[in-house]
């Protein structure tokens, strides 16, 4: 039977059953397709050996760490370690390193006490050795709680005393490899700023934050310590909703170094005022400011099947006006850009939406996209 596919993984899975054809009936092989195509489909895109394994060859091209006055670093996985096609674009473009999801709580706190260090060891002696900076992501996320903790049967007490070693255990493991942590990810509520609902906040009372940030100074006194969020760029509550709790922390001398705006925007929205203006009340603040989590959506209303020239024209000006807003920021006050993933395929935001989109700087095929090129224009106009 000549099978036809434009994936060669596609074609390997196929190939064992091309007898099929003489010795069974349509319908059954009907049946079979349908039932590997369903597995096909199912397969998680971010296994590299499921991707289109062979980059077309690209020219030299400027990485991006070789003209930043600041780190630019990328969200990666352990998983792609491997993937010599990933592993070439990082250590070419990107001189800073986070983890998509291995330094999260959930994967790494397994139990009372245990701990699953792996994948986040095997990202960090990465960076290491190859001389790129990391950034932790994220001691406490309300999403990624493990099930045991969120449950815990103990009294407030062991419940922080469990959380504070969990920290301790984390920044000190890391300890001069782990320049800055998010301490906190996503506490505020959309549109009304109010403290989310989750165990912390439960079990720790209001002020659960000023507590983790000490604990993770106190394990630490030399790692940078950062608020991280999204919507603070465009959801006014929010917004003053975290600036009150930096003043407060100041006011308090609650150790905070820095902030990460987690810039998922559009190629359209929100306006770029609303980015300047909130890196503007963090400057007067005197805080770090890191564009974490960069990318930008060209389909958010899923009329594209495909990236039309167009669309993608407007990403390279979006990134450009974006890199050059911060550029023009104190030297001071600019932490990092991080873009949220390598190329195209393996974003988030495509499982999020659920719908086609290109937010990255990479192409499918490994290719710098026109929005790496006003990346690094924005960064070759700097005065
Ligand atoms: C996402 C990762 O990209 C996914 O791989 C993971 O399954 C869920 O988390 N805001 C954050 C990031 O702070 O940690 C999230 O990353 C995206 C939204």
């Amino acid at each position: 039977m000549m099978i036809f596919c434009k994936f060669e993984p596609f074609c390997s899975v196929f190939q064992p059953f091309a007898h099929l054809n003489v010795s069974m009936p349509a319908s059954i092989r009907l049946l079979i397709l349908l039932l590997l195509t369903i597995c096909w489909l199912g397969c998680d895109s971010s296994d590299p050996a499921m991707d289109e394994p062979d980059p077309e060859p690209v020219g030299e091209y400027t990485g991006l760490k070789t003209v930043a006055p600041y780190p630019v670093g990328v969200a990666f996985q352990s998983g792609r370690l491997t993937s010599t096609p990933h592993t070439q674009i990082v250590e070419r473009v990107f001189s800073s390193l986070m983890a998509e999801y291995e330094m999260k709580m959930e994967p790494l706190f397994t139990g009372p006490g245990a701990y699953a260090w792996d994948g986040a060891d095997a990202l960090v002696d990465y960076a290491v050795a190859n001389g790129l900076q990391v950034h932790g992501h994220t001691l406490v996320w309300h999403q990624t709680t493990p099930p045991w903790l969120e449950n815990f049967s103990g009294d407030s007490t062991a419940f922080e005393e469990t959380v504070r070693d969990y920290i301790t255990t984390v920044v000190q493991r890391y300890q001069g490899k782990v320049v800055s942590w998010d301490v906190v990810n996503e506490a505020f509520e959309d549109g009304t700023g109010a403290l989310r609902d989750s165990a912390f906040r439960r079990r720790m009372g209001p002020d659960f934050m000023a507590r983790l940030f000490q604990y993770a100074h106190a394990a630490d006194p030399d790692v940078l310590l950062f608020y991280n969020d999204y919507g603070t760029i465009w959801d006014p509550q929010k917004r003053a909703a975290m600036l009150a709790m930096i003043d407060d922390f100041q006011a308090r001398g609650i150790p905070i170094d820095g902030v990460g705006l987690q810039v998922h925007i559009t190629y359209n929205w929100p306006p770029l005022s609303n980015i300047t203006d909130t890196m503007n009340e963090l400057v007067r603040r005197g805080l770090k400011i890191h564009l974490s989590e960069l990318d930008v959506r060209v389909n958010p209303d899923g009329d594209l099947a495909t990236l039309t020239a167009a669309r993608s024209q407007a990403q390279k000006e979006r990134v450009k006006a974006l890199v050059a807003a911060f550029n023009a920021l104190p030297p001071e006050n600019r932490f990092a850009i991080t873009l949220w993933g390598l190329r195209d395929p393996e974003s988030w935001l495509i499982d999020f939406w659920g719908r086609p989109d290109w937010p990255l700087l990479f192409d499918a095929l490994f290719r710098p996209k026109p929005a790496y090129d006003g990346f690094l224009e924005a960064l070759q106009e700097m005065p």
